[in-house]
């Protein structure tokens, strides 16, 4: 099993390429990510057969690209993401599975990308049989089954269960079978994700969900996916799932089906997180610091709109500081309350679920030092706005030792494009 990293409260570089160079560069606040470790982390889990990145966790071209060169296909769940995947050059060719469309709705321009480019479809909800059988008559899907139960690192990340609208309601399997069976639709695969950041405990009753659903499906089944959810340290006390025992149980579903059902089953995993997560980087640049009665606010020049995660869900990000010249790791500890520059008391990156500020221990900083917002790469640039009229920040992967641009900084007229004052 992985052994969860020391999170340092100084760094100097981010893969052998200095924190300050970086952000004389490219300008700050910037997203950094590490090709090495999205290797890494596919390579992980290269005992399943197809492993089928989630793109909503970080989307960008050049990562897609990457990706897709190591052989690991995509999900999306939009038209936008559908458009993402071919620009990054996933195949729609001969029904190829490159490319599998997953959500609870078709909007009417997805469900127009999807009959264009004949792409698979993962059915969220029982009307999205019929619409793709009225428009598509033969098609194989999948089914994305709730099974009643789901766990997530926040409730707003449980996708299982009544409260939640994901998915096909597990007793309802054989109501959609028949309506498959009215419209011409061929039930080819099963999945199931209970949550993103969850933990081995409820990822393995997932299994015998899975099980039970795909017997209820029978023998045109040729796909079982074991969806998302797989979780990062973001602290010291967290760990990685033990990927050699979860693996055996997927293996475990898939050879007792198989042996059912005939035929050998296609085993994926969907992982968004886990890919990209410790790959990413936010840096930023401090602007200020100042006393608040009792709290030391280090305020920097990315907000909420930058990484909505600590916002939005308490979520802890291991956080370290690099000095603008000599090594921070010789300056005396303090706490600090780290913010943005947004016009909320919410713009904090050091908060907990509920809102409540937290502080933490870090050297001490002077206007013009950088911190580095760790394990930013899943949900990070991919959930940034514009909120205060903020353009979003610029990427930058590194590769081969060598610093690249992947998405320029925007700009003002980029922000205000599509704009009309009527006369
Ligand atoms: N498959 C499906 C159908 C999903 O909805 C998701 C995530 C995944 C796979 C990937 O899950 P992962 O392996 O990343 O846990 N914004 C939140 C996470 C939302 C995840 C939504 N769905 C966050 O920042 O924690």
């Amino acid at each position: 099993m992985l052994t969860v990293p020391t999170f340092s409260t100084s760094r100097t570089e981010i893969a052998g390429q200095p924190v300050a160079d970086l952000a004389a560069k490219f300008g700050t606040p910037l997203y950094v990510y590490d090709r090495e470790v999205i290797d890494k982390r596919i390579a992980d889990l290269s005992d399943f057969d197809t492993i089928r990145y989630a793109q909503k966790a970080s989307s960008n071209l050049a990562i897609l690209d990457r990706i897709r060169k190591r052989g690991v296909v995509v999900d999306a769940v939009s038209a936008g993401e559908i458009r993402r995947a071919i620009a990054a050059g996933y195949s729609t060719d001969g029904g190829s599975h490159d490319i599998v469309y997953t959500a609870d709705i078709f909007d009417r321009e997805s469900l127009d990308l999807v009959i264009e480019h004949g792409l698979h479809v993962n059915c969220g909800s029982p009307d999205m049989i019929s619409q793709l059988g009225e428009r598509r008559p033969g098609s194989d899907v999948t089914l994305r089954i709730n099974p009643g139960f789901g766990h997530g690192h926040s409730q707003k990340t449980n996708t299982g269960g009544q409260q939640s609208k994901h998915g096909i309601w597990h007793t309802q399997i054989n109501d959609c079978l028949l309506r498959a069976d009215q419209t011409g639709v061929t039930i080819t695969g099963l999945h199931m994700h209970i949550g993103s950041g969850t933990d081995l405990e409820h990822l393995s009753e997932v299994c015998s969900a899975m099980e039970k659903a795909a017997l209820e499906v029978g023998r045109t089944l040729t796909t079982i996916s074991a969806g998302g959810g797989l979780p990062v340290p973001y602290k010291h006390d967290e760990t990685y799932v033990d990927l050699a025992k979860y693996f055996e149980l997927w293996d475990g579903v898939r050879n007792r089906l198989s042996e059912a059902f005939g035929h050998r089953l296609n085993l994926e995993i969907e992982p968004g997180r886990y890919l990209s997560a410790e790959s990413g980087y936010l840096i930023a640049e401090v602007r200020s610091v100042k006393k608040v009665g009792e709290n030391l606010f280090t305020l920097v020049d990315a907000g909420f709109n930058d990484l909505a995660r600590p916002v939005m869900y308490g979520a802890h990000h291991p956080i370290s500081v690099t000095a603008a010249s000599g090594d921070a790791a010789a300056r005396e500890e303090v706490d600090m309350v780290i913010g943005g520059p947004l016009c909320e008391s919410g713009d904090i990156f050091t908060q907990r679920e509920g809102g409540f500020v937290d502080s933490r221990k870090l050297p001490i900083v002077r206007v013009g030092d950088f911190i580095v917002i760790e394990n930013a790469g899943a949900y990070g640039f991919v959930m940034s706005s514009n909120y205060n009229s903020k353009t979003r920040a610029a990427e930058v992967l590194i590769e081969d030792g060598e610093a690249k641009l992947i998405r320029a900084r925007e700009t003002f007229d980029d922000l205000i494009r599509g704009e009309v004052i009527p006369q």
